[in-house]
């Protein structure tokens, strides 16, 4: 099924505040969704688990659907999965706009990330804390997103992890050198304070889980986020 195409294109010049869904009330998913867009949230960042590739099961395309189905908002879907390429066609039927799948998982990561755009969605490129920003050299110029994990994927809550900043630099680096336009998001620990941090290092996509869904004033938190 066509998906249509992201409606407010945001470039990686833009600030893009995407709350996880993996910090939300689960009983109340439509609800936690519409809470975050009314806080100010640019995109709903999607942690799907398979208790496999990640030490933990969260949820599938059914979740995305009905989130999707319930609330118009950018669905930034994060595969933290073995086989991203044989779920794939669910998770773009289930109404993705930009699906991003783990260099390190068992796929053909060229294919996939082709078969992700072919669809009319946005691809992410996502790597963990100890891959090397070289094994996503390849495929740089095949990706409108890199997420750099600022923790060990499979919980929220865990502390962010500094020495992934010099990777972000690195990234930034390449997409200078070679004019690309990708962009960078971080995902693990982040909060004003550590948003700023990766923000000068080059990241522009910031995923807060805990400190948006966890905070007294999720609209306070949301707005710390875009202003560090
Ligand atoms: C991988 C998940 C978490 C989550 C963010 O474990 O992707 O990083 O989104 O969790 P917080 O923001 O609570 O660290
Ligand atoms: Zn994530």
């Amino acid at each position: 099924m066509f998906h249509p195409l992201p409606v407010i294109p945001k470039t990686f010049k833009d600030r893009v505040i995407a709350p996880s869904l993996l910090a939300a009330d689960f009983s109340r998913i439509g609800e936690e969704t519409t809470r975050a867009i009314n806080a100010g949230a640019d995109w709903m960042h999607m942690d799907v688990m398979d208790g496999h590739f990640v030490e933990n099961i969260s949820f599938g395309p059914a979740v995305i659907q009905a989130v999707h189905e319930t609330n118009d908002v950018f669905l930034d879907v994060h595969l933290m999965i073995s086989r991203p390429d044989h779920y794939l066609a669910r998770f773009i039927s289930a109404g993705s706009d930009l699906i991003t799948v783990h260099v390190e998982a068992d796929h053909d990561v060229k294919e996939t990330l082709g078969r992700i755009r072919e669809a009319g969605c946005l691809a992410g490129l996502a790597l963990n804390p100890a891959t090397p920003i070289e094994a996503v050299e390849p495929y740089l110029d095949q990706i409108d997103l890199l997420l750099c994990m600022t923790v060990v994927p499979g919980f929220g809550g865990q502390a962010f992890m500094p020495e992934v900043l010099e990777k972000i630099k690195a990234a930034a680096a390449f997409r200078e050198a070679r004019g690309l336009e990708f962009h960078i998001e971080v995902d693990g620990g982040i909060d004003a304070k550590t948003a700023a941090l990766c923000a000068a290092a080059g990241a522009n996509v910031m995923v807060a889980g805990s400190s948006t869904f966890g905070a007294a004033d999720m609209k306070e938190a949301v707005r710390a986020i875009r202003e560090a």
